[in-house]
């Protein structure tokens, strides 16, 4: 099948990627013409685990190709997938539809032939019946379906979780376009499950799963606190609810706060959405509330540690979202970070194993950067760990220890087994225990 995806970002391209070994003839578009040019050059533009070496065999055997232009991708297209970003408003924090309706607007004219419009993009309901809209509008003439094919990718995972999907979700209104995309998932036919649905609940699966996934992890977290208090263990609470086949076992891992590029968007949008249509969604603006109060509560946590100190020194590991991904968009890390920095005095120096320069460009002069965790916590007052990385687990305590000036641990992902930090010397807060 002839496939064209607008938009090379976290979604779009390991989409792209997949549907090339899938066997599809692909063409990726982007209007930045840098994001492109170095897709030509057969430079990977962002870091996912095992996608550098898929796109390198699909550009090898011609399956896939890159362009600026809206016209060449969406000319002989089958399938034209919308994969732009759908950000928050700054004041509102709907999602703003501006790349969406761009996208449509353009491509309508550039249709030939019966062409299918999936959305892949996370976006409001209703807005199938607005593209819609927007094409018949601009190109009377086109003969197009539009469908939603939400995505459920987790970043740093994007690639398996392309080849092993947990559910398809269709959202087509017409017999016409669900076999198209029956065809595009051919390869999946009798391993996952595939769900036809209305377009309208299609667009709602996506925000009311990720609203859930968020809310999973806030009540969690205040498990986490009100385990603190009650002598309780968090981890061995999760394991027996877990060990409920009706709760299950997975996102019940305490932490900072939820973050990331999709969950403060989703669960903000789908809060608005409550709103604009006058339901309420108590329990995830309580999740919205809770996780943001969260992460001040996760600095003051540190800062505490260092509380008799005028100019204490802080070595941070971890400032992406979470571990596996180079993405710092919406990290609890950064803004527990940028909590730290709103007191005077701290020094802060921060390692990341794959997200430096991301961080780089949010955090600036504010902090300095080390080169690896044993440079960035010499001399340091205390070592706070805000990101999941598991080479984090087989770092040498003794060695961390000799290194610092006071041997204090926040670890805010729980990396480590309070025991053996004790047994290093160190004077250790986690969560939740
Ligand atoms: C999330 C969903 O998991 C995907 O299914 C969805 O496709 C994607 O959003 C999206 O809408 O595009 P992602 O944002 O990559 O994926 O990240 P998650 O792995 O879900 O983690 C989100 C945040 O929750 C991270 O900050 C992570 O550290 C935190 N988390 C996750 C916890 O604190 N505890 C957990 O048990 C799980």
């Amino acid at each position: 099948m002839k496939v064209a995806i607008i938009g090379t970002g976290y979604v779009g391209l390991p989409t792209g990627v997949g549907l090339a070994e899938l066997g599809n003839q692909v063409t990726c578009i982007d209007r930045e013409p840098s994001k492109i040019n170095a897709l030509k050059e057969g430079k990977i533009t962002l870091f996912e685990e095992g996608l550098e070496e898929l796109f390198h065999k699909n550009v090898k055997a011609g399956r896939i190709c890159f362009t600026t232009s809206m016209k060449d991708g969406v000319e002989n297209a089958d399938l034209v997938i919308i994969a732009v970003g759908t950000p928050p408003h700054p004041i509102t924090k709907e999602a703003d539809m501006k790349y969406i309706h761009a996208a449509a607007t353009e491509l309508a004219e550039y249709l030939r032939g019966y062409t299918v419009i999936a959305t892949k993009s996370t976006v409001p309901v209703g807005t199938g019946d607005d593209i819609e809209m927007l094409i018949s509008k601009k190109n009377p003439t086109a003969d197009f379906d539009v469908v939603s094919l939400p995505e459920f990718l987790r970043e740093g995972f994007a690639v398996y979780d392309f080849f092993h999907p947990d559910r398809i979700v269709v959202g087509a209104n017409t017999k016409r376009a669900k076999e198209v995309i029956l065809e595009l998932y051919k390869p999946f036919k009798g391993k996952t499950n595939m769900l036809f649905v209305k377009r309208r609940s299609s667009e709602t699966i996506k925000y009311a799963s990720n609203a859930f996934l968020a809310i999973k992890i806030h009540y969690i977290n205040e498990m986490a606190n009100f385990c603190e208090k009650a002598g309780a263990d968090v981890y061995e609470v999760a394991q027996g609810m877990g060990a409920d086949s009706r709760i299950g076992p997975k996102f019940l891992n305490p932490g900072p706060g939820y973050g990331g590029s999709c969950f403060p968007k989703d669960t903000n949008a789908m809060a608005y959405m409550g709103r604009t249509n006058g339901v309420d969604l108590s329990l995830i603006e309580a999740a919205i509330k809770g996780n943001d109060l969260r992460k001040k509560q996760m600095a003051k946590r540190v800062l505490n540690m260092v509380a008799t100190q005028k100019t204490p020194k802080i070595a941070v590991l971890g400032l992406s979202f979470k571990g596996g991904t180079d993405d710092c968009r919406e990290s609890p890390a950064m803004e527990i970070l940028n909590e730290i920095l709103t007191v005077p005095g701290p020094k802060v120096t921060v390692y990341d194993p794959k997200a430096m320069e991301n961080a780089k460009k949010l955090l600036g002069n504010k902090v300095q950067y080390a080169k690896d965790a044993y440079e960035a916590v010499k001399g340091a007052d205390v070592l706070v760990i805000l990101t999941e990385w598991n080479q984090f687990k087989k770092l040498d305590l003794e060695k961390l220890a000799k290194l610092m000036k006071h041997k204090r641990m926040v670890d805010l992902r729980n990396t480590f087994r309070p025991e053996d930090v004790k047994v290093a010397g160190f004077e250790y807060v986690g969560v939740g225990k």
